[in-house]
């Protein structure tokens, strides 16, 4: 590969402090327009991998589930070290047919009525949560605020008893690896499998006596005629955990930093100038949670002009996407009443983020709490970064809420 095009061989796109180091927008600018499909050399062992760039080709290499199949991974780390142990049973990682009657049961799960009751539960979490923190000075968003909003929201989805709700919490944050750059894999794994072994026998014990309630349902529910495994159905109950908790609250960060950094956007959503549905949409597509996800191809396929072969891992940048000024008007401008705003960040096509409803919820709930309770929000320090080539954002945002 040429290292005049682009600097495109420059970065190595599978070093999780790549994007600390380097502006990701300057980057994936100059990728767009001279390489905007571009094949990744092998590094260090590990394979070559497609990288997808335009928005055009990312939203068609979505929707191309038949060409570009999600059984083996969705997340370059994985598909690099080798296929994801959770391959075809998982909704995220399964392919159609299952994927589909996979998907209608778990979605059955996101019935308007528990919808509603969990979004009402939302508001009033998000608003205590505000109310408390508005008054205390300085303080870390991230851990005060936005750590509360997800986790609480995916416990209400699923009944979780109030009681076990410690220790999920506990497990979840050991799982979660990324927000340390020197975090113990051994017990990340462990806090894993506590996690599974707890949704595996929730699960037993809701089949054996059903409630009206989420686990309930898929636990009961069958699938080409079967039901799932009580490890299926654990595995897909973690799955909320892991589709819901770190996306969401990087965008709740995200969200308050751009407002603290863009205080004319803060004040035309606080002074009702602009919708706040309006702004929840632009700060999922400033804050990209997901850097990208990836695929596999399942036969040979032509993807923005290059040749993709059968077997090849071929990654989706959401962060490029989202700034391609083929789709947006200046991309690189927060802007609150950006419309249209045809974001990916809840990717597209049939694994299109099942939680979107919810983590739409969550946003919208923390907007209207800040509009009814914050007049001006500032930075009080330097934000952490997070370390990953998956999950972008910060750990930590300290700052100060004037009350209104
Ligand atoms: C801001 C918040 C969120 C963002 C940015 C986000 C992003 C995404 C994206 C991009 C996908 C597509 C992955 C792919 O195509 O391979 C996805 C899928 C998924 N998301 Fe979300 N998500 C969010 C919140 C949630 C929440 C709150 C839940 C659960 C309560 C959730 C559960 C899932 C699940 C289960 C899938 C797999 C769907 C499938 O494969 O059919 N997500 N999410």
């Amino acid at each position: 590969m040429s290292s005049s095009a682009a600097g495109t061989s420059a970065l190595d796109l599978t070093d999780p402090t790549t994007f600390v180091r380097n502006d990701p927008h300057a980057f994936w600018a100059e990728v767009r327009d001279r390489r905007p499909v571009f094949w990744h050399e092998a590094r260090e062992g590990r394979p070559g991998f497609w990288v997808v760039s335009r928005h055009a080709d990312v939203v068609n290499a979505y929707t191309d589930a038949a060409g570009l199949s999600s059984a083996r991974g969705t997340v370059l780390d994985v598909l690099l070290r080798g296929d994801d142990s959770a391959g075809g049973r998982m909704l995220a990682v399964t392919d159609r047919p299952r994927h589909r009657d996979l998907r209608n049961l778990m979605q059955r799960a996101f019935s308007p009525r528990v919808l509603g009751e969990v979004a009402e539960r939302v508001n009033r979490r998000a608003d205590e949560l505000i109310r408390r923190v508005t008054l205390a000075g300085e303080f870390d968003f991230a851990t005060e605020v936005a750590e509360h909003i997800p986790m609480g929201t995916i416990c209400d989805l699923l009944s979780i008893p109030p009681a076990d709700r410690p220790d999920l919490l506990r497990w979840n944050k050991s799982a979660l690896s990324s927000e340390e750059a020197d975090a113990d894999p051994y017990a990340a794994l462990e806090a894993r499998n506590e996690i599974l072994l707890y949704f595996s026998d929730l699960a037993a014990r809701r089949r054996a006596e059903p409630g009206d309630d989420v686990i309930s349902m898929i636990a009961t529910a069958t699938v080409d005629g079967e039901p799932l495994s009580l490890d299926d159905v654990a595995l897909n109950c973690y799955s909320l955990v892991l589709g819901g908790d770190e996306s969401s609250r990087v965008t709740a960060i995200c969200a308050v930093k751009a407002f603290a950094d863009f205080p004319d956007q803060w004040r035309a959503v606080r002074d009702g100038e602009v919708a706040v549905d309006s702004a929840v949409e632009e700060v999922l597509r400033w804050a990209t949670p997901a850097l990208h996800f990836a695929r596999t191809a399942t036969t040979e396929l032509e993807l923005g002009g290059q040749r993709v072969r059968a077997g090849d891992i071929v990654t989706l940048w959401n962060i490029s996407a989202n700034f391609d000024d083929r789709e947006f008007d200046t991309p690189r401008s927060f802007r609150v009443a950006r419309t249209p705003n045809k974001h990916v960040s809840f990717g597209r096509g049939p694994h299109f983020c099942l939680g979107a409803y919810l983590g739409r919820a969550e946003l919208r709930a923390l907007l209207t709490a800040l509009v009814a309770t914050v007049s001006r929000i500032e930075l009080a320090g330097s934000p952490t970064r997070v370390y990953s080539n998956f999950l972008n954002g910060h750990s930590t945002l300290p700052v100060a809420f004037s009350a209104r």
